[in-house]
């Protein structure tokens, strides 16, 4: 319970001083996470997966990945926040169901757009805050996504509900042009390739899950 106090407001901290890559005023819930890791859950348990988690923080889906690990799975996490690599690290040795998967995990501490993987992922599940972001940026990272997952893996992240929607209403000029951007960005690729839509209203703010399967 302590450290799940210590971990919201090591997030606080960073929303405050990092406002643009944190994108968050407090961790996901659990209710977030579980929808998250929905498909990794249903995966085939005899056959051996990999894993990549974008912008765990202070790691609350990672906690659901973790309990859904089976030996023979391949974990991987990117986060550039060098304060959330640090928690991540401290879990992976103290926890029990973390330090239980940590021979089959590694924290790469950089931005996704500068990660090269050895092999694709069958599971991909992102928290990256898109909305705050540079469009040619989303751009990047989207491409980053698909070029990382295996063909029929599955492409998980979520979003804050209407956050796109009220923007565009409320805004003009550049920031308009912005959202305006990632919005088609990532509605051309929902409507190519979304199988799933959860929405999570217990959660700081509510989200939507969006489940994508690469062809
Ligand atoms: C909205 S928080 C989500 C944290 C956590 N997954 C959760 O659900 O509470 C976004 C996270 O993405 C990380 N992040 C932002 N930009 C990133 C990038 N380009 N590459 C890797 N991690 C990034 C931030 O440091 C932060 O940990």
């Amino acid at each position: 319970m302590q450290k799940s106090i210590q971990n919201y407001l090591a997030f606080f901290r960073q929303f405050r001083q990092k406002f643009e890559t944190t994108g968050a005023v407090a961790p996901s819930s659990r209710f977030l996470a579980t929808a998250m890791t929905r498909y990794l859950a249903a995966r085939d348990p005899e056959t051996p997966v990999r894993v990549l988690e974008i912008g765990p923080g202070t790691g609350p889906v990672t906690d659901s990945i973790v309990n859904l690990l089976r030996p023979g799975d391949r974990f991987d996490l990117v986060e550039l926040n060098d304060e959330f690599v640090e928690i991540l690290e401290q879990r992976f040795q103290k926890e029990t169901s973390w330090s239980a998967v940590r021979q089959q995990s590694t924290i790469h501490r950089l931005p996704i757009q500068a990660f090269q993987a050895t092999e694709p992922y069958d599971f991909v599940i992102s928290g990256l805050p898109l909305n705050n972001f540079p469009a040619d940026l989303v751009k990047t990272i989207t491409d980053a996504y698909f070029r990382l997952l295996k063909p029929g893996g599955t492409l998980s992240y979520f979003e804050y509900m209407y956050v796109r929607p009220v923007r565009k209403k409320v805004t003009h000029g550049a920031e308009l042009q912005r959202i305006t951007t990632i919005d088609s960005i990532l509605s051309d690729h929902c409507r190519a390739m979304r199988i799933h839509r959860d929405s999570v209203w217990i959660n700081i703010p509510p989200a939507w899950v969006q489940h994508l399967r690469k062809p």
